[in-house]
């Protein structure tokens, strides 16, 4: 039996990677959160229910309650972290010191007898800032330069604070095996409202007309949850990667926000005009990762393309966002 730690487990990426990792039965799971933006919906307790899985409500910033976790797990996943667009423009200081302490607990923790291998999640984010003031190659590698430009701009709390953890994750761990993930733009099920495909989904059910794209013109790649799961395993299984930082994403379709409103559309049978507006808060053009390094070394290959992943995704939003809608009128 392999003995799994997985942080963040209530949120987006965690409770899917929880489901997945516990559907082996030769697997036992610890799962940690503290709900402050994971819930306790239907997904989570069908996983949380497994005989397999068990909870652990706690709040990571605090080192005694990091001290209760448990030791000798074979993996530990720390996802935990204050995200989010409003969180990081309305709460800043709570991005920087819970991402900040949590990750060093948990890193206490780890070198501690913790755990044997420890994975942390980053993001695109990371090397944001410098995409905003040098010409940088996109699809971008791992190895470009990582910085904070405006540290007054309440947004670099989220960056700096990544770009914290993976140093401190590097220079904590030095000579025991980890893994740092940098994530960009994954999607999928029980992601929350947050994010650019259920809001638009949500605006186009509710019948706006025309609907109100802001920066069609910027480019995005998408990658569906599944693979971003299928990568984040083969990172913490795959040996070669210790030490490494690793992207995950999916390069093979890059998509203009406005086309991607389009497919929305589509996909939801809706006719509706689209109407571009002109957002400031996000300067970044084009994103796109390179994942060669992901191929080499964890032989990762993608296998939803953005119409499979947009049916999956917004079949799972439609009957909430409609009941939603329903009682709104
Ligand atoms: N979703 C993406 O596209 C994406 C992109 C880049 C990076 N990431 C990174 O991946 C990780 C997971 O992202 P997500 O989208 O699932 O976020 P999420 O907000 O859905 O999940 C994070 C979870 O951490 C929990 N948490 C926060 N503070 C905690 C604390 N002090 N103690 C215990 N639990 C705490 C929250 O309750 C939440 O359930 C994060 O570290 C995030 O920075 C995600």
């Amino acid at each position: 039996v392999s003995s799994i730690l997985v942080t963040g487990a209530a949120g987006f990426v965690g409770c899917h990677l929880a489901r997945v990792l516990s559907d082996n039965p030769a697997h036992s799971l610890t799962l940690v959160d503290n709900f402050t933006r994971g819930r306790r919906d239907e997904e989570f307790a069908s996983v949380v229910g497994r005989d397999n899985v068990r909870l652990i409500e706690c709040d990571l910033t605090d080192s005694a309650a990091a001290k209760r976790l448990g030791r000798d797990f074979d993996s530990v996943y720390h996802l935990a972290a204050v995200i989010g667009v409003k969180n990081v423009l309305e709460r800043p200081w709570d991005v920087i010191r819970v991402n900040a302490v949590a990750t060093l607990n948990i890193i206490e923790w780890f070198r501690d007898g913790g755990g044997r291998k420890l994975l942390f999640a980053s993001t695109s984010e990371a090397y944001a800032w410098t995409a905003r003031t040098q010409q940088l190659p996109v699809p971008t590698p791992e190895s470009v330069p990582l910085s904070l430009t405006d540290l007054a701009n309440p947004r670099a709390s989220y960056a700096g604070s990544k770009i914290f953890g993976e140093l401190a994750v590097t220079h904590g761990c030095t000579g025991l095996p980890f893994v740092i993930v940098r994530f960009h733009n994954v999607y999928g099920p029980r992601m929350g409202m947050e994010h650019v495909i259920p809001e638009l989904f949500h605006r186009c059910l509710a019948g706006e007309n025309p609907l109100t794209v802001y920066n069609p013109d910027h480019r995005r790649a998408f990658c569906y949850v599944d693979d971003a799961i299928d990568a984040v395993i083969a990172c913490m299984t795959t040996d070669s990667v210790n030490g490494e930082t690793i992207n995950i994403g999916n390069d093979a379709e890059e998509i203009e926000i406005g086309a991607l409103a389009r497919r929305i559309l589509q996909t939801a049978g809706i006719n509706a005009e689209i109407s571009p507006r002109h957002a400031s808060h996000d300067p970044i053009i084009r994103r796109c990762p390179d994942i060669s390094k992901a191929r080499r070394l964890l032989g990762f290959k993608p296998r939803f393309d953005l119409d499979a992943g947009l049916t999956r995704t917004l079949d799972w939003y439609r009957p909430s966002l409609s009941r939603r809608l329903a009682l709104a009128r």
